[in-house]
């Protein structure tokens, strides 16, 4: 597709624009997972900043309904999140990277209780509005859990976030929740954009505009050996084209 200026329609697509642009300029998602090394290069920009999000907010709900990359089979992938979660009343859910809240909402509507986590205020925000009940807590994934965050949860939920960690910092991050977050019997669900193989990945990206190489999205050829060696063995389920969910249990 040819690449001009007045193609770039979303905030989505500017966003990658601004990516693409720092790529070029900076490197790639070099300091994203290592938090000390960034602190050392304080003049590289965060390749994922939580502005980004900021601004995307208000947008969101309205960009998640078009049924296209990246958020093909969107509102299924969340309900099979759910299904797999084995959601029930009471149940102590938290969810990562909650965003406007989408998720959080079926497992709320379910009588779960939720703890949701977000680096975007004005994300966190519009979730807030929609789940008067649930707890929110600004906090940046690459970051240590904030105290009150320290405690174990029946359910850990996670949608369309961990596509910005590199495949190491996944499984660290995943092996890090089981261990230290979740109850003996717990479960661990996360979805987000993944594609069997690098070559379905590339067919995928490129018919949408996209390099497909500029996030580190799932392989779930590569992850599934890696979390296995890890020593945390997923189930997987390509749910769309795109996107797929890696379950755990404790
Ligand atoms: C694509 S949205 C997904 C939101 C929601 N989970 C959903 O399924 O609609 C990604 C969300 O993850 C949040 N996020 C991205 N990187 C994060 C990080 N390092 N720490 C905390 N939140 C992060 C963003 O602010 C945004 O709200």
């Amino acid at each position: 597709m040819e690449f001009r200026f007045d193609n770039l329609n979303t905030d989505w697509e500017w966003k990658r624009l601004g990516e693409r642009f720092m790529r070029a300029r900076f490197g790639t998602v070099l300091h994203f997972n290592d938090p000390a090394r960034q602190d050392s290069h304080p003049m590289i920009p965060d390749p994922f900043p939580a502005s980004d999000f900021d601004a995307w907010a208000a947008q969101y709900d309205q960009d998640v309904t078009d049924d296209g990359f990246p958020f093909t089979g969107y509102a299924r992938v969340l309900d099979e999140v759910v299904r797999q979660a084995q959601a029930a009343p009471g149940m102590r859910v938290l969810d990562l990277g909650t965003g406007t809240g989408n998720l959080a909402a079926r497992f709320a509507a379910l009588g779960c209780e939720l703890w949701c986590t977000d680096y975007s205020p004005k994300m966190l925000e519009l979730a807030r509005a929609k789940l008067p009940a649930a707890r929110f807590f600004e906090h940046d994934l690459r970051q240590p859990f904030p105290p009150e965050l320290a405690q174990r949860f029946d359910c850990i939920v996670s949608a369309y976030v961990f596509h910005h960690l590199d495949l190491p910092g996944k499984v660290a991050l995943a092996a890090r929740l089981i261990a230290e977050h979740l109850v003996p019997g717990g479960r661990l669900v996360i979805a987000d954009l993944s594609f069997p193989t690098p070559q379905a990945r590339d067919a995928i990206c490129q018919a949408a505009g996209d390099r497909g190489d500029e996030e580190p999205y799932w392989i779930t050829a590569e992850a599934l050996p890696a979390l296995r060696a890890a020593g945390i063995p997923a189930a997987y389920t390509q749910v769309s084209d795109c996107a797929g969910i890696y379950r755990f249990a404790k």
